[in-house]
Protein backbone atom coordinates (compact mmCIF):
# COMPACT_ATOMS: atom_id res chain seq x y z
CA UNK A 1 0.00 0.00 0.00
CA UNK A 2 1.28 3.17 -0.87
CA UNK A 3 -0.94 5.18 0.62
CA UNK A 4 -4.42 5.80 1.46
CA UNK A 5 -7.29 8.21 0.76
CA UNK A 6 -10.03 7.83 2.29
CA UNK A 7 -12.09 9.08 -0.66
CA UNK A 8 -15.75 10.06 -0.43
CA UNK A 9 -17.35 6.73 -1.51
CA UNK A 10 -20.44 7.41 -2.71
CA UNK A 11 -18.48 9.47 -5.25
CA UNK A 12 -16.53 7.15 -6.46
CA UNK A 13 -18.78 4.62 -6.67
CA UNK A 14 -21.32 7.00 -8.51
CA UNK A 15 -18.81 8.29 -10.51
CA UNK A 16 -17.30 4.59 -11.41
CA UNK A 17 -21.00 3.93 -13.07
CA UNK A 18 -22.35 7.08 -13.31
CA UNK A 19 -19.97 7.55 -16.60
CA UNK A 20 -20.87 4.10 -17.42
CA UNK A 21 -17.71 2.94 -16.66
CA UNK A 22 -17.77 -0.67 -15.09
CA UNK A 23 -16.40 -0.33 -11.50
CA UNK A 24 -14.08 -3.74 -12.73
CA UNK A 25 -13.26 -6.17 -10.35
CA UNK A 26 -9.72 -6.12 -12.00
CA UNK A 27 -8.59 -2.67 -12.18
CA UNK A 28 -9.73 -2.24 -8.24
CA UNK A 29 -9.17 -5.54 -6.76
CA UNK A 30 -9.92 -5.99 -3.10
CA UNK A 31 -7.21 -4.39 -0.44
CA UNK A 32 -5.70 -6.89 1.45
CA UNK A 33 -4.21 -6.06 4.34
CA UNK A 34 -8.10 -5.45 5.32
CA UNK A 35 -8.79 -9.16 4.75
CA UNK A 36 -5.62 -11.02 4.90
CA UNK A 37 -5.71 -12.20 8.95
CA UNK A 38 -8.51 -14.21 7.31
CA UNK A 39 -6.83 -16.02 4.59
CA UNK A 40 -5.61 -18.81 6.65
CA UNK A 41 -9.43 -19.36 7.25
CA UNK A 42 -10.82 -18.61 4.19
CA UNK A 43 -8.08 -19.15 1.37
CA UNK A 44 -8.86 -18.40 -1.92
CA UNK A 45 -12.76 -18.31 -1.60
CA UNK A 46 -14.27 -15.62 -3.49
CA UNK A 47 -13.96 -13.02 -0.55
CA UNK A 48 -10.40 -13.30 -0.88
CA UNK A 49 -9.32 -14.30 -4.03
CA UNK A 50 -8.33 -12.10 -6.98
CA UNK A 51 -7.99 -12.18 -10.99
CA UNK A 52 -8.73 -14.73 -13.22
CA UNK A 53 -9.60 -17.35 -10.17
CA UNK A 54 -11.97 -15.00 -8.79
CA UNK A 55 -13.69 -14.63 -12.22
CA UNK A 56 -14.24 -18.40 -12.83
CA UNK A 57 -14.84 -19.05 -9.54
CA UNK A 58 -17.80 -16.35 -9.44
CA UNK A 59 -19.08 -17.43 -12.96
CA UNK A 60 -19.17 -21.26 -11.34
CA UNK A 61 -20.98 -20.12 -8.10
CA UNK A 62 -23.20 -17.41 -9.53
CA UNK A 63 -25.72 -20.54 -10.26
CA UNK A 64 -25.81 -21.88 -6.55
CA UNK A 65 -27.44 -18.54 -5.80
CA UNK A 66 -30.54 -19.03 -8.24
CA UNK A 67 -33.68 -19.14 -6.55
CA UNK A 68 -34.25 -22.80 -7.47
CA UNK A 69 -32.19 -23.44 -5.09
CA UNK A 70 -32.27 -21.18 -2.49
CA UNK A 71 -36.33 -21.82 -2.69
CA UNK A 72 -36.33 -24.94 -0.58
CA UNK A 73 -34.12 -23.20 1.74
CA UNK A 74 -36.93 -21.42 3.22
CA UNK A 75 -37.61 -24.47 4.85
CA UNK A 76 -34.84 -24.47 6.90
CA UNK A 77 -34.90 -20.55 7.96
CA UNK A 78 -38.61 -21.54 9.19
CA UNK A 79 -37.00 -24.45 11.33
CA UNK A 80 -34.33 -22.47 12.57
CA UNK A 81 -36.37 -19.52 13.35
CA UNK A 82 -39.02 -21.62 15.54
CA UNK A 83 -35.81 -23.27 17.64
CA UNK A 84 -34.76 -20.06 18.17
CA UNK A 85 -38.53 -18.77 19.72
CA UNK A 86 -39.22 -22.15 21.60
CA UNK A 87 -35.85 -20.76 23.29
CA UNK A 88 -36.79 -17.59 23.65
CA UNK A 89 -40.25 -18.79 25.33
CA UNK A 90 -38.50 -21.36 27.36
CA UNK A 91 -36.33 -18.19 28.64
CA UNK A 92 -39.09 -15.88 29.62
CA UNK A 93 -40.55 -18.58 31.59
CA UNK A 94 -37.33 -18.55 33.45
CA UNK A 95 -37.70 -15.25 33.72
CA UNK A 96 -35.53 -13.93 31.58
CA UNK A 97 -36.86 -11.72 28.91
CA UNK A 98 -34.02 -9.33 28.57
CA UNK A 99 -31.71 -11.34 25.49
CA UNK A 100 -28.68 -10.38 23.35
CA UNK A 101 -29.83 -10.72 19.95
CA UNK A 102 -26.37 -10.58 18.70
CA UNK A 103 -25.66 -14.32 20.69
CA UNK A 104 -28.91 -15.71 19.99
CA UNK A 105 -29.49 -14.72 16.08
CA UNK A 106 -25.78 -16.14 15.38
CA UNK A 107 -26.20 -19.55 16.89
CA UNK A 108 -29.67 -19.12 14.54
CA UNK A 109 -28.21 -17.79 11.31
CA UNK A 110 -25.07 -20.31 11.75
CA UNK A 111 -27.47 -23.02 12.36
CA UNK A 112 -29.36 -22.42 9.32
CA UNK A 113 -25.92 -22.21 7.33
CA UNK A 114 -24.59 -25.43 8.65
CA UNK A 115 -28.09 -27.00 7.06
CA UNK A 116 -28.09 -24.95 3.97
CA UNK A 117 -24.14 -25.38 2.98
CA UNK A 118 -23.65 -28.79 4.35
CA UNK A 119 -26.98 -30.53 4.76
CA UNK A 120 -25.85 -30.71 8.50
CA UNK A 121 -28.02 -30.51 11.49
CA UNK A 122 -25.56 -30.10 14.88
CA UNK A 123 -28.86 -28.80 16.73
CA UNK A 124 -26.22 -26.20 17.74
CA UNK A 125 -28.79 -23.95 19.14
CA UNK A 126 -29.64 -26.22 22.23
CA UNK A 127 -25.90 -27.42 22.63
CA UNK A 128 -22.72 -26.82 21.97
CA UNK A 129 -21.45 -27.57 19.35
CA UNK A 130 -17.55 -27.36 18.45
CA UNK A 131 -17.75 -26.05 14.88
CA UNK A 132 -20.05 -23.60 15.13
CA UNK A 133 -18.06 -22.28 18.75
CA UNK A 134 -14.90 -22.23 16.28
CA UNK A 135 -16.54 -19.97 13.79
CA UNK A 136 -17.60 -17.90 16.34
CA UNK A 137 -13.81 -17.79 17.88
CA UNK A 138 -12.43 -17.16 14.41
CA UNK A 139 -14.71 -14.04 14.09
CA UNK A 140 -13.86 -12.55 17.22
CA UNK A 141 -9.87 -13.41 17.05
CA UNK A 142 -9.62 -11.94 13.81
CA UNK A 143 -11.78 -8.47 14.95
CA UNK A 144 -9.74 -8.50 17.83
CA UNK A 145 -6.44 -8.94 15.60
CA UNK A 146 -7.22 -5.50 13.98
CA UNK A 147 -6.86 -3.33 16.83
CA UNK A 148 -3.93 -4.69 18.15
CA UNK A 149 -0.98 -3.48 15.68
CA UNK A 150 2.01 -4.97 17.30
CA UNK A 151 0.07 -8.48 16.09
CA UNK A 152 -0.27 -7.55 12.49
CA UNK A 153 2.82 -9.45 11.72
CA UNK A 154 2.10 -13.53 11.72
CA UNK A 155 5.38 -14.46 12.55
CA UNK A 156 4.25 -12.30 16.28
CA UNK A 157 1.09 -13.42 15.94
CA UNK A 158 1.38 -16.69 15.91
CA UNK A 159 3.48 -17.21 19.02
CA UNK A 160 0.61 -15.58 21.17
CA UNK A 161 -1.90 -17.34 23.02
CA UNK A 162 -4.56 -15.85 20.31
CA UNK A 163 -2.62 -16.98 17.56
CA UNK A 164 -2.43 -20.27 18.59
CA UNK A 165 -6.50 -20.09 19.45
CA UNK A 166 -6.89 -19.22 15.66
CA UNK A 167 -4.35 -21.93 14.43
CA UNK A 168 -6.44 -24.63 16.60
CA UNK A 169 -10.09 -23.42 15.43
CA UNK A 170 -8.45 -23.02 11.78
CA UNK A 171 -7.52 -26.56 12.03
CA UNK A 172 -11.13 -27.92 13.31
CA UNK A 173 -12.90 -26.11 11.16
CA UNK A 174 -11.11 -27.38 7.69
CA UNK A 175 -11.23 -30.52 9.37
CA UNK A 176 -15.15 -30.66 9.78
CA UNK A 177 -15.31 -29.02 5.70
CA UNK A 178 -13.05 -31.32 4.23
CA UNK A 179 -14.56 -34.50 5.74
CA UNK A 180 -18.32 -33.50 4.42
CA UNK A 181 -16.49 -32.96 0.96
CA UNK A 182 -14.78 -36.62 1.19
CA UNK A 183 -18.11 -38.14 2.27
CA UNK A 184 -20.22 -37.08 -0.47
CA UNK A 185 -17.31 -37.44 -3.15
CA UNK A 186 -17.71 -41.30 -1.94
CA UNK A 187 -21.20 -40.78 -2.85
CA UNK A 188 -21.08 -39.05 -5.81
CA UNK A 189 -18.90 -41.35 -8.34
CA UNK A 190 -20.94 -44.38 -7.64
CA UNK A 191 -24.12 -42.55 -8.54
CA UNK A 192 -23.19 -40.45 -11.42
CA UNK A 193 -23.91 -36.97 -11.25
CA UNK A 194 -27.21 -37.60 -13.31
CA UNK A 195 -28.67 -39.98 -10.55
CA UNK A 196 -27.52 -38.22 -7.84
CA UNK A 197 -29.06 -35.30 -8.91
CA UNK A 198 -32.31 -36.52 -9.66
CA UNK A 199 -31.88 -38.29 -6.15
CA UNK A 200 -31.30 -35.39 -4.32
CA UNK A 201 -34.03 -33.47 -6.55
CA UNK A 202 -36.77 -35.97 -4.80
CA UNK A 203 -35.69 -34.72 -1.35
CA UNK A 204 -35.74 -31.11 -2.82
CA UNK A 205 -32.87 -29.68 -1.12
CA UNK A 206 -29.67 -29.45 -2.60
CA UNK A 207 -26.77 -28.29 -0.30
CA UNK A 208 -24.24 -25.13 -1.32
CA UNK A 209 -21.84 -28.16 -1.16
CA UNK A 210 -23.28 -30.67 -3.65
CA UNK A 211 -23.89 -27.60 -6.04
CA UNK A 212 -20.14 -26.89 -5.65
CA UNK A 213 -18.89 -30.48 -6.00
CA UNK A 214 -21.00 -30.76 -9.38
CA UNK A 215 -20.28 -26.92 -10.86
CA UNK A 216 -18.00 -27.12 -13.95
CA UNK A 217 -16.14 -24.33 -15.69
CA UNK A 218 -16.52 -23.39 -19.55
CA UNK A 219 -14.08 -26.23 -20.18
CA UNK A 220 -15.49 -28.97 -18.19
CA UNK A 221 -13.25 -28.35 -15.11
CA UNK A 222 -14.78 -29.01 -12.10
CA UNK A 223 -13.64 -27.04 -8.86
CA UNK A 224 -10.54 -29.30 -6.31
CA UNK A 225 -11.49 -30.13 -3.05
CA UNK A 226 -9.55 -26.98 -1.53
CA UNK A 227 -11.13 -24.83 -3.20
CA UNK A 228 -14.19 -26.46 -2.41
CA UNK A 229 -13.75 -25.79 1.09
CA UNK A 230 -12.68 -22.76 0.75
CA UNK A 231 -15.74 -21.31 -0.86
CA UNK A 232 -18.03 -23.24 1.59
CA UNK A 233 -16.02 -21.67 4.57
CA UNK A 234 -16.44 -18.03 3.35
CA UNK A 235 -20.04 -18.87 3.12
CA UNK A 236 -20.46 -19.91 6.56
CA UNK A 237 -18.10 -16.90 8.06
CA UNK A 238 -19.84 -14.35 4.89
CA UNK A 239 -23.23 -15.62 5.51
CA UNK A 240 -23.46 -15.57 9.43
CA UNK A 241 -22.61 -12.37 11.09
CA UNK A 242 -23.40 -10.47 8.42
CA UNK A 243 -26.74 -11.65 8.91
CA UNK A 244 -27.42 -11.79 12.40
CA UNK A 245 -25.98 -7.91 12.39
CA UNK A 246 -29.06 -7.34 10.11
CA UNK A 247 -31.58 -9.07 11.92
CA UNK A 248 -30.35 -7.31 15.37
CA UNK A 249 -30.57 -4.27 14.07
CA UNK A 250 -33.86 -4.30 12.58
CA UNK A 251 -35.50 -5.98 15.58
CA UNK A 252 -33.80 -2.71 17.39
CA UNK A 253 -35.43 -0.17 15.20
CA UNK A 254 -38.60 -1.72 15.55
CA UNK A 255 -38.56 -1.79 18.96
CA UNK A 256 -38.06 1.46 18.88
CA UNK A 257 -40.61 2.42 16.97
CA UNK A 258 -43.93 -0.10 17.96
CA UNK A 259 -46.13 2.15 15.42
CA UNK A 260 -43.73 -0.06 12.45
CA UNK A 261 -43.35 -3.25 14.00
CA UNK A 262 -47.29 -2.94 14.53
CA UNK A 263 -47.33 -2.00 11.05
CA UNK A 264 -45.58 -5.39 10.11
CA UNK A 265 -47.11 -7.71 12.80
CA UNK A 266 -50.51 -6.84 10.83
CA UNK A 267 -48.94 -7.03 7.63
CA UNK A 268 -47.92 -10.56 8.33
CA UNK A 269 -50.72 -11.97 10.64
CA UNK A 270 -53.16 -10.96 7.54
CA UNK A 271 -50.73 -12.95 4.79
CA UNK A 272 -50.90 -15.94 7.46
CA UNK A 273 -54.81 -16.25 8.21
CA UNK A 274 -56.02 -19.09 8.12
CA UNK A 275 -52.77 -20.82 7.35
CA UNK A 276 -51.78 -23.76 8.96
CA UNK A 277 -49.27 -24.36 9.76
CA UNK A 278 -48.04 -20.39 10.14
CA UNK A 279 -45.01 -20.88 8.36
CA UNK A 280 -43.63 -18.63 5.92
CA UNK A 281 -43.06 -19.69 2.41
CA UNK A 282 -41.33 -18.54 -0.91
CA UNK A 283 -43.69 -17.13 -2.87
CA UNK A 284 -44.63 -14.85 0.14
CA UNK A 285 -41.35 -12.71 -0.26
CA UNK A 286 -43.31 -10.25 -2.29
CA UNK A 287 -46.27 -10.52 -0.30
CA UNK A 288 -44.32 -8.19 2.89
CA UNK A 289 -43.87 -5.16 1.10
CA UNK A 290 -43.75 -3.01 4.35
CA UNK A 291 -41.66 -5.53 6.26
CA UNK A 292 -38.77 -5.54 3.58
CA UNK A 293 -38.79 -1.70 3.38
CA UNK A 294 -38.20 -1.51 7.13
CA UNK A 295 -35.50 -4.15 6.66
CA UNK A 296 -34.02 -2.07 3.75
CA UNK A 297 -34.08 1.35 6.20
CA UNK A 298 -32.03 -0.75 8.79
CA UNK A 299 -29.72 -1.51 6.65
CA UNK A 300 -29.56 1.95 5.89
CA UNK A 301 -29.02 3.41 9.03
CA UNK A 302 -27.12 0.36 10.37
CA UNK A 303 -25.28 -1.03 7.13
CA UNK A 304 -23.67 -4.58 8.26
CA UNK A 305 -20.70 -4.34 6.46
CA UNK A 306 -19.85 -0.64 7.50
CA UNK A 307 -16.74 0.05 4.88
CA UNK A 308 -14.86 -1.88 1.98
CA UNK A 309 -11.70 -1.20 0.69
CA UNK A 310 -10.31 -1.31 -2.61
CA UNK A 311 -6.22 -0.97 -3.97
CA UNK A 312 -6.40 0.82 -7.50
CA UNK A 313 -4.12 -0.94 -9.58
CA UNK A 314 -4.05 1.74 -12.75
CA UNK A 315 -4.86 5.60 -12.31
CA UNK A 316 -9.23 5.72 -11.98
CA UNK A 317 -10.26 9.03 -13.49
CA UNK A 318 -13.38 10.08 -11.97
CA UNK A 319 -16.58 11.87 -13.91
CA UNK A 320 -15.22 15.44 -12.46
CA UNK A 321 -11.73 14.98 -14.32
CA UNK A 322 -10.14 14.16 -11.11
CA UNK A 323 -7.59 10.81 -11.14
CA UNK A 324 -7.22 8.24 -7.63
CA UNK A 325 -3.63 7.37 -8.97
CA UNK A 326 -2.60 3.81 -9.15
CA UNK A 327 -1.63 2.15 -6.00
CA UNK A 328 -4.16 4.25 -3.64
CA UNK A 329 -6.15 2.37 -1.52
CA UNK A 330 -9.63 3.94 -0.70
CA UNK A 331 -11.97 2.86 1.98
CA UNK A 332 -15.27 3.09 0.57
CA UNK A 333 -17.51 3.89 3.31
CA UNK A 334 -21.07 1.88 3.22
CA UNK A 335 -22.22 3.67 6.14
CA UNK A 336 -20.87 7.08 5.39
CA UNK A 337 -23.20 6.57 1.81
CA UNK A 338 -26.11 6.03 4.18
CA UNK A 339 -25.53 8.74 6.16
CA UNK A 340 -25.33 11.40 3.75
CA UNK A 341 -27.40 13.81 4.16
CA UNK A 342 -28.07 15.81 0.70
CA UNK A 343 -29.56 11.95 -0.55
CA UNK A 344 -30.91 10.85 3.09
CA UNK A 345 -32.55 14.27 4.57
CA UNK A 346 -32.64 13.61 8.44
CA UNK A 347 -29.98 10.68 7.91
CA UNK A 348 -30.61 9.47 11.67
CA UNK A 349 -34.23 9.27 11.65
CA UNK A 350 -35.45 5.52 11.06
CA UNK A 351 -38.14 6.46 8.21
CA UNK A 352 -38.87 2.98 6.37
CA UNK A 353 -41.26 5.44 3.95
CA UNK A 354 -37.47 6.32 2.28
CA UNK A 355 -37.79 2.80 0.54
CA UNK A 356 -41.56 3.03 -0.54
CA UNK A 357 -41.57 2.32 -4.41
CA UNK A 358 -42.52 5.96 -5.12
CA UNK A 359 -39.62 7.34 -3.17
CA UNK A 360 -37.12 5.71 -4.62
CA UNK A 361 -37.57 6.66 -8.28
CA UNK A 362 -35.43 9.59 -8.25
CA UNK A 363 -32.35 8.05 -5.83
CA UNK A 364 -29.17 6.83 -7.16
CA UNK A 365 -28.78 3.05 -6.96
CA UNK A 366 -25.57 3.28 -5.65
CA UNK A 367 -27.30 5.44 -2.51
CA UNK A 368 -28.08 2.30 -0.92
CA UNK A 369 -25.15 -0.29 -0.94
CA UNK A 370 -25.34 -2.90 2.15
CA UNK A 371 -24.14 -5.64 -0.25
CA UNK A 372 -21.44 -3.30 -1.82
CA UNK A 373 -21.95 -2.63 -5.61
CA UNK A 374 -20.53 -3.82 -9.20
CA UNK A 375 -19.35 -7.06 -10.11
CA UNK A 376 -17.49 -8.02 -6.47
CA UNK A 377 -21.07 -7.18 -4.86
CA UNK A 378 -22.48 -10.00 -2.33
CA UNK A 379 -23.11 -13.02 -4.31
CA UNK A 380 -25.17 -14.15 -1.14
CA UNK A 381 -27.87 -11.30 -1.00
CA UNK A 382 -31.08 -12.81 -1.83
CA UNK A 383 -30.56 -15.54 0.85
CA UNK A 384 -29.46 -13.07 3.65
CA UNK A 385 -33.06 -10.74 2.29
CA UNK A 386 -34.73 -14.17 2.21
CA UNK A 387 -33.86 -15.11 5.56
CA UNK A 388 -34.11 -12.13 7.00
CA UNK A 389 -37.78 -11.75 5.81
CA UNK A 390 -39.05 -15.08 7.14
CA UNK A 391 -37.37 -14.49 10.69
CA UNK A 392 -38.43 -10.63 11.46
CA UNK A 393 -41.59 -12.03 9.98
CA UNK A 394 -42.07 -15.13 12.61
CA UNK A 395 -40.58 -13.16 15.63
CA UNK A 396 -43.00 -10.25 15.21
CA UNK A 397 -45.96 -13.24 14.30
CA UNK A 398 -44.67 -14.85 17.80
CA UNK A 399 -43.11 -11.95 20.15
CA UNK A 400 -43.82 -7.99 20.77
CA UNK A 401 -40.19 -6.59 20.84
CA UNK A 402 -39.31 -3.90 23.44
CA UNK A 403 -35.62 -1.74 24.26
CA UNK A 404 -33.54 -3.40 26.43
CA UNK A 405 -32.12 -1.28 29.43
CA UNK A 406 -29.77 0.65 27.94
CA UNK A 407 -29.12 2.41 24.53
CA UNK A 408 -26.68 0.67 22.77
CA UNK A 409 -23.37 2.03 20.90
CA UNK A 410 -22.87 1.50 17.64
CA UNK A 411 -19.43 -1.22 17.47
CA UNK A 412 -18.08 -1.60 14.47
CA UNK A 413 -15.97 -4.58 13.66
CA UNK A 414 -15.75 -6.59 10.91
CA UNK A 415 -19.64 -6.41 11.11
CA UNK A 416 -21.16 -3.63 12.59
CA UNK A 417 -22.33 -4.85 16.38
CA UNK A 418 -23.21 -3.18 19.51
CA UNK A 419 -21.01 -2.14 22.59
CA UNK A 420 -21.61 -5.45 25.48
CA UNK A 421 -24.26 -7.13 23.34
CA UNK A 422 -27.93 -5.75 21.50
CA UNK A 423 -30.13 -6.56 24.51
CA UNK A 424 -33.63 -6.02 23.82
CA UNK A 425 -37.04 -7.52 25.65
CA UNK A 426 -39.48 -10.04 24.44
CA UNK A 427 -42.92 -10.28 25.14
CA UNK A 428 -44.53 -13.47 23.56
CA UNK A 429 -47.68 -13.19 21.86
CA UNK A 430 -50.52 -15.32 23.05
CA UNK A 431 -50.90 -17.23 19.62
CA UNK A 432 -47.71 -18.19 19.04
CA UNK A 433 -45.41 -20.09 18.19
CA UNK A 434 -47.32 -23.02 16.81
C1 LIG B 1 -27.27 -8.95 5.53
C2 LIG B 1 -26.43 -9.85 5.08
C3 LIG B 1 -25.23 -9.56 4.22
C4 LIG B 1 -24.61 -8.36 3.95
C5 LIG B 1 -25.00 -6.97 4.47
C6 LIG B 1 -23.50 -8.65 3.07
C7 LIG B 1 -22.65 -7.68 2.54
C8 LIG B 1 -21.59 -7.94 1.69
C9 LIG B 1 -20.70 -6.94 1.16
C10 LIG B 1 -20.76 -5.45 1.48
C11 LIG B 1 -19.80 -7.57 0.36
C12 LIG B 1 -18.63 -6.93 -0.38
C13 LIG B 1 -17.37 -7.12 0.43
C14 LIG B 1 -16.14 -6.45 -0.14
O1 LIG B 1 -16.20 -5.87 -1.20
O2 LIG B 1 -15.10 -6.51 0.51
C15 LIG B 1 -20.13 -8.98 0.37
C16 LIG B 1 -19.45 -9.95 -0.34
C17 LIG B 1 -19.74 -11.30 -0.26
N1 LIG B 1 -20.78 -11.89 0.41
FE1 LIG B 1 -22.18 -10.95 1.53
N2 LIG B 1 -23.45 -9.99 2.83
C18 LIG B 1 -24.50 -10.59 3.49
C19 LIG B 1 -24.82 -11.93 3.48
C20 LIG B 1 -24.16 -12.91 2.78
C21 LIG B 1 -24.53 -14.30 2.73
C22 LIG B 1 -25.76 -14.89 3.42
C23 LIG B 1 -23.60 -14.95 1.97
C24 LIG B 1 -23.49 -16.41 1.59
C25 LIG B 1 -24.30 -17.36 1.95
C26 LIG B 1 -22.63 -13.96 1.53
C27 LIG B 1 -21.54 -14.22 0.74
C28 LIG B 1 -20.69 -13.25 0.24
C29 LIG B 1 -19.54 -13.56 -0.59
C30 LIG B 1 -19.08 -14.96 -1.02
C31 LIG B 1 -18.95 -12.34 -0.92
C32 LIG B 1 -17.73 -12.12 -1.82
C33 LIG B 1 -18.25 -11.91 -3.24
C34 LIG B 1 -17.15 -11.65 -4.25
O3 LIG B 1 -16.16 -10.99 -3.94
O4 LIG B 1 -17.34 -12.10 -5.40
N3 LIG B 1 -23.02 -12.74 2.03
N4 LIG B 1 -21.23 -9.18 1.19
Amino acid sequence: MTSAAVSGVSRSLRGATGSGVTWAAAIAPKDMVFYSFMKPWLGDGLLLSAGDKWGRHRRMLTPAFHFNILKPYVKIFNGTANVMHAKWKRLVSEGSNHLDMFEHISLMTLDSLQKCVFGFDSNCQEKPSEYIAAILELSALVAKRHQQILLHTDFLYYLTPDGQRFRRACRLVHNFTDAVIQERRRTLPDQGVDDFLEAKAKTKTLDFIDVLLLTKDEDGKRLSDEDIRAEADTFMFEGHDTTASGLSWVLYNLAKHPEYQERCRQEVQELLRDREPQEIEWDDMTQLPFLTMCIKESLRLHPSVTVISRCCSQDIVLPDGRVIPKGVTCLISIFGTHHNPSVWPDPEVYNPFRFDPENIKERSPLAFIPFSAGPRNCIGQTFAMTEMKVVLALTLLRFRVLPGEEEPRRKPELILRAEGGLWLRVEPLSAAPR
